[in-house]
Parts: structure tokens; sequence; C-alpha cells
């Protein structure tokens, strides 16, 4: 039988959390040994030459995702947070996505000016989070490698629009 791919893993949850959202279900992947190592390979090793200090990860997520990645990069782990989890003084970022908004939060001494970051998440589809998750970042001087997600909507215009920001996007499958 030939090797399950990434995206036959993921399930497909009509109306959830709102009326007519397909919500992409990454803990089906997640919970298989070979396709969460496959999933962490793939999102990691592009990089393994390009001297990623940290591995930013997008809560709540892209925390499972970037942590992973973080240790098989030799990398730390740094996440951006909804607002009011995070307890030393935090930069904060609002933003909307594809059903709702949110105010993301980063420590302020996380990231060292000039610092090579990857920013980790499950899933992109209209960009806001990610791009808020970028634009903080960007504020604490961060070198910013790539944006890797496992899951792309591109029809929600995000890929396009990190493009447009500069950013380099890789994804895992649509
Ligand atoms: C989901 C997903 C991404 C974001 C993508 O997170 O994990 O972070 O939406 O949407 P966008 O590209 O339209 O911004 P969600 O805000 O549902 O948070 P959670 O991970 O805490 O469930
Ligand atoms: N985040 C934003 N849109 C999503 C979707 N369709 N499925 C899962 N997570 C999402």
């Amino acid at each position: 039988m030939p090797q399950k791919a990434i995206r036959d893993y993921i399930r497909t949850i009509p109306d959830f959390p709102k009326p007519g959202i397909r919500f992409r279900d990454v803990t089906t992947l997640l919970s298989d040994p070979a396709g969460l190592a496959m999933t962490i390979e793939q999102l990691a090793d592009p990089y393994s030459d390009v001297g990623i200090d940290k591995v930013i990860g997008l809560e709540a997520r892209g925390f499972i995702l970037a942590g992973a990645v973080a240790h098989r990069l030799g990398a730390g782990f740094v996440p951006v947070r909804k607002a009011g989890k995070l307890p030393g003084a935090v930069i904060s970022q609002s933003y909307s996505l594809e059903y709702g908004e949110a105010t993301f939060e980063l420590h302020e001494d996380a990231i060292e000016p000039g610092e090579t970051v990857l920013i980790v998440d499950d899933l992109l589809a209209t960009g806001g989070t990610a791009a808020a998750g970028a634009m903080l970042a960007e504020r604490l001087g961060a070198r910013i490698a790539a944006c890797a997600f496992v899951v792309d909507l591109p029809d929600l215009g995000g890929h396009a629009r990190l493009v447009q920001m500069g950013l380099t996007v890789q994804t895992l499958c649509a």
C-alpha cells in the first residue's frame, strides 16, 4: 500500500466553529505517529542549514508543531500568545481571521534584533494570524526566514497576502 500523504490524515468538519466554515482538523494528523513525524520533518528540514535561532509558534495549534520543529533544528521556541497570557512585558498586535478577531502578544525580550526566526502554524487561511505574528517579530528586529504551515487554503488569500508582505511561505498541502 502506498504511504499516506499528509493531506490524507487531515479531516474536514463542516460548520465549525460557525456555519459555512469547513474546518480542517489536524488532530487526526498529530495523533498518528507516522503523520506527526512526517509533518515535523517536512516543516523543519528545509531550514536545517539556515541557522534558525528561534522558531515562533502561533497560539494554539502552532505551539504543538513549533516546539518539535525547534527541537529538530536545535533552535529555541518562542510563543506568540493571545492577549493576557504572557506574564512579562509584551508588544501587541490585533488581527482578524476567517471566523473572528483577536490580539496577539509577544514577550519584548523573546527575540534579539538580527536573530533569524521561522514562524510555524498549522493552517494559513486569510493570513491575518500569520501577518500579526510576523509584524510582532519584525518589530523586535527579527529576520524572518519563512512562515511554514501544514495546510494552505489559498482561496482565502493568506498565501498571496504574506508574499505581498515580502515573506517566504512554505505549505505542506492544500
Ligand atoms: C486558526 C489556525 C491559524 C489561524 C489561521 O487558529 O490555527 O492560527 O486560525 O487563520 P487566518 O489565516 O485566517 O488568520 P485559531 O485562531 O482558530 O486559534 P487556535 O489555534 O487557538 O484554535
Ligand atoms: N483557521 C482559519 N480557518 C480555518 C479552517 N477552515 N480550518 C481550521 N482552522 C482554521
